[in-house]
């Protein structure tokens, strides 16, 4: 069984390559996420590493910082979404909502590939949005490095402080509980 608690966001990755059909096979895990009326809005467009000019034209769209350490990731993926429905037009409220879900879905299939995600909002969207082609009504969401980390990143880093529970989650009892 997949541990959650062995993700993180990692900073170094190895410059390893992933294969095109296990990186497919990731992506496609993402499109089994619920979405409100099934609509699935979300979109996933993918440069691996052993492509140079893809893989760079994805680099060139992140900010500096994130350049820095997504460049040794094996894959690059940016997520789109489609703001409307496309069962009747109107606005989806919950687009990005569905669309972070489906990352999750895909965050956990590269655990069990042995590898991590780590997503970005430090990107260009304008510059996304050419890179990509996207038509009006398709926005990027994040953009996310994949790979694996170098072995000296432990999963304790300072930053992974997490809220306490009764911040989070709260029970609502009955007075006889
Ligand atoms: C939507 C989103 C945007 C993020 N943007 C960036 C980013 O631009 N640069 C970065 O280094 N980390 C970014 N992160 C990573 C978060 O900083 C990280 O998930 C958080 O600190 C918790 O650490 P962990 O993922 O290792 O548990 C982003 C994460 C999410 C979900």
């Amino acid at each position: 069984m997949i541990d959650l608690r062995s993700r993180f966001s990692p900073k170094a990755f190895d410059k390893s390559t992933i294969e095109e059909a296990d990186m497919a096979s990731i992506m496609e895990i993402a499109s089994w996420a619920p979405s409100a009326y099934n609509e699935q809005p979300w979109r996933f467009h993918a440069a691996l590493r052993q492509d140079e000019e893809a893989f760079s034209s994805f680099v060139k769209v992140l900010t500096e910082g994130n350049q820095k350490w997504a460049q040794n990731a094996s894959a690059l993926v940016f997520s789109v979404v489609r703001r409307e429905r496309s069962r009747d037009g109107l606005r989806n409220d919950y687009a990005f909502y569905d669309t972070g879900q489906a990352v999750a879905h895909m965050t956990i299939a590269a655990l069990g590939h042995g590898l991590q995600m780590h997503q970005m909002q430090g990107f260009s969207p304008a510059e996304c949005r050419q890179l990509l082609s996207l038509p009006s009504g398709i926005d990027p969401v994040t953009a996310i490095a994949i790979g694996r980390p170098t072995k000296d990143q432990t999963v304790d880093m300072p930053h992974r402080v997490r809220k306490e529970g009764d911040e989070v989650f709260l029970f609502h009892k009955s007075p006889k509980a």
